[in-house]
């Protein structure tokens, strides 16, 4: 059976500020699903947060951008934008960049990433969800995830997996993209990679046999609304087990809370913090930056789950970790590298200052 996963997301108004996500809201967006559930358009779904953004997750049979599921995702953002709106949520509809639905969200504000699969016999999947960072964050953990040995054994002892994988990736800047295959151009790979603000992984797939692996959303709202209307909060999806990586080497990376782009203001470095569902909730200096994984059994379609995979003291050293290094950066204050560089700051009093002091420069 053919099934299709799409995950999309938007923050459509935070409570309080952009810190969590009312129940009002969660409500009418599975009172939205429910009733696309009732009319068969989707098979299954849930509905979860991560902070300020509201996450919704369906599963159906119409393939990947299919105008009538995207639509489904957009119609129910502005319902709950309506809510946030009587209610005086925060950045009420702060992702919905267009007036009207033109068949597709992609450009449109909200995150996507979706896949379209034949269902295995046994097909665990996790998605993750982060808030206040962008979908390089997603780079460093699908590197590891897919091409490096010491994260993940089966690259090295599992028939299946041993002729690695290839990734697809995007300059963000430049709007263009590249497949570049493990572990061959290992090397090549990480040149972009590690430049993590513009070179984003979009896809993973296994090279034996092509078949999708991780998809990423890897919409910049910023890049896209041209003007700054909050970091992109980016969502992941990775296929488990039985010639993809287990669901202990997927989650392996995270243990280490790697510096990502955003934070407070989306203009600063932090440490990404895996917490449980209860704990997606930043609120020192508006973070850290946080991921959840949601892990699920896609059965027949439906969603068995979701099991709260960081809801477990083996990531207790990483949110450790995470808190000292929070203090670590936090003591910089305004400056760099706590702060981002001048090129990919989100708010900047820059412009203003300097026609205010131009005339005082003197050449040396
Ligand atoms: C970062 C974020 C927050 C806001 C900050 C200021 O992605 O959402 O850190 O940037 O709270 O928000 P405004 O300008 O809306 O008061
Ligand atoms: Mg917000
Ligand atoms: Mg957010």
């Amino acid at each position: 059976m053919k099934v299709t996963l799409s995950v999309i997301k938007a923050d459509i108004g935070g409570y309080v500020g952009h810190s969590h996500m009312h129940p009002e809201v969660l409500d009418v967006a599975s009172e939205s699903l429910d009733g696309a559930k009732a009319d068969g358009l989707i098979l299954d779904f849930r509905v979860l947060y991560c902070g300020d953004d509201l996450e919704l997750i369906m599963t159906h049979t119409r393939g990947e951008e299919d105008p009538d599921i995207h639509k489904l995702a957009w119609d129910t953002f502005i319902r709950c934008t309506e809510v946030a709106k009587r209610l005086k949520l925060y950045g009420a509809g702060q992702d919905l960049l267009a007036d009207a639905f033109s068949g597709n969200v992609k450009g449109m504000g909200p995150g996507v990433a979706e896949m379209e699969v034949e269902e295995r016999k046994s097909e665990p999947v996790i998605v993750f969800m982060a808030d206040k960072t962008s979908p390089g964050a997603w780079n460093l953990p699908l590197f590891r995830i897919f091409a490096d040995p010491f994260c993940t054994a089966g690259l090295v002892i599992d028939p299946s997996m041993h002729d690695g994988f290839a990734f697809d990736v995007l300059d963000v800047k430049e709007n263009v993209k590249i497949e570049m295959s493990c572990p061959e151009e290992m090397y090549d790979l990480l040149v972009f990679l590690g430049a993590s603000a513009r070179y984003m992984i979009r896809t993973v797939r296994r090279k034996s046999d092509g078949e999708v692996a991780a998809r990423a959303s890897v919409q910049r709202l910023n890049i896209m609304a041209g003007r700054y209307v909050g970091k992109d909060d980016p969502v992941l999806i990775v296929r488990a087990q039985s010639g993809f990586p287990a669901v202990g080497e997927i989650l392996e990376p995270f243990s280490f809370p790697h510096l990502v782009e955003g934070w407070m203001r989306g203009s600063h470095h932090g440490p990404f913090m895996p917490v449980s569902f209860k704990y997606a909730t930043p609120s020192r200096f508006d973070g850290p930056p946080r991921v959840i994984a949601a892990g699920f059994q896609l059965t027949n379609g439906m969603l068995l789950g979701p099991v709260d995979m960081f809801d477990d003291p083996s990531f207790d050293y990483a949110r450790q970790k995470a808190l000292e290094i929070t203090e670590y950066m936090r003591r910089h204050g305004p400056f760099e590298p706590h702060r981002l560089g001048l090129e990919e700051m989100e708010y900047t009093t820059m412009p203003q200052v300097m026609k205010k002091l131009q005339d005082r420069f003197k050449k040396l």
